[in-house]
């Protein structure tokens, strides 16, 4: 896969991919390009038997991403605005759609967008730095990359309309207790203890870890009774590649 992006980082070493968004001067915030070559590279990563987990962060010390290119989303022409909505989905589908474990290493100001990119990810580990925020309702807009329904089950309705309608940010602190983020480490540890973690994961049986956020992430969304009948699919499918036979009744 290249390497050779304009808005974006790509490095893959023992089978962890590291994408690092890559726009510093402007505090790493989403914009057309950047869209464009993350849809590419999250297809060709969905695709790679040989990545086995996938680590995000962003280049700089002040953002993970702090949003939207407002230069380009608030001048943009309608057919370009069109375009972006259209891309938009497809490029938050393909995020969800990645069988690996995402881990989102985030610091400083991870915003609108930067905070919908950290829900697309299954761990999220902040440095004590990091601040999260959703502005797109003082800007007349919402979130259109999953934010309303992915926040909401990670942090809960009533906590999510806060930081929607009254503008609240939270602080490293804030997002642990509210289950935003797994762990907060020191600004300087952050990519150390990401890459541990994406060590430590991608050291685990690749099938089984792909079936282990298969059945935590579609099942969430299920009811138990059919919660428990994808566990059941997936067990025997795990056992039936790794064994090449059927488990005994029961
Ligand atoms: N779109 C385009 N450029 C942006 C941007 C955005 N969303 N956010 C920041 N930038 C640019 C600034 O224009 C500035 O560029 P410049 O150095 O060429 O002037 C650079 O990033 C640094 O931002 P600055 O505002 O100077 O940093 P700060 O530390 O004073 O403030 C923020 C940081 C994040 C609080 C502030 O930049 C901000 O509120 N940004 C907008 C966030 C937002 O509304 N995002 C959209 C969500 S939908």
């Amino acid at each position: 896969m290249s390497g050779n992006f304009e808005t974006l980082l790509y490095e893959k070493d023992d089978g962890i991919a590291h994408i690092t968004l890559n726009r510093p001067d402007s505090l790493n915030v989403y914009n057309i390009k950047m869209r464009d070559e993350l849809y590419q590279l999250l297809e060709a990563t969905r695709d790679d038997p040989d990545t086995r987990v996938v680590v995000f962060s962003g280049a700089g010390d002040r953002a993970f991403c702090a949003g939207a290119d407002l230069s380009e989303f608030l001048t943009a022409p309608s057919p370009v605005i069109a375009r972006q909505v259209r891309f938009d989905r497809d490029v938050w589908g393909m995020f969800l759609s990645l069988p690996q474990p995402l881990i989102a290493a985030l610091h400083g100001h991870v915003l609108g967008s930067g905070i919908e990119i950290a829900l697309c990810c299954d761990l999220r580990l902040a440095a004590d730095n990091v601040r999260f925020g959703l502005p797109e309702p003082s800007l007349g807009i919402i979130p259109a990359a999953g934010g309303t329904q992915t926040l909401p089950r990670t942090i809960g309705r009533s906590a999510s309309l806060e930081m929607l309608l009254a503008g609240r940010r939270l602080d490293a602190r804030e997002a642990l207790a509210s289950g935003l983020v797994n762990r907060v480490v020191p600004r300087e540890a952050l990519l150390k203890e990401a890459m541990a973690l994406a060590g430590k994961i991608a050291s685990l049986p690749s099938l089984a870890v792909r079936y282990v956020k298969e059945a935590i992430t579609r099942g969430a969304d299920l009811s138990l009774d059919e919660g428990l009948d994808l566990e059941r699919r997936l067990a025997t499918s795990l056992l039936e590649a790794v064994v090449g036979m059927r488990p005994a009744a029961g």
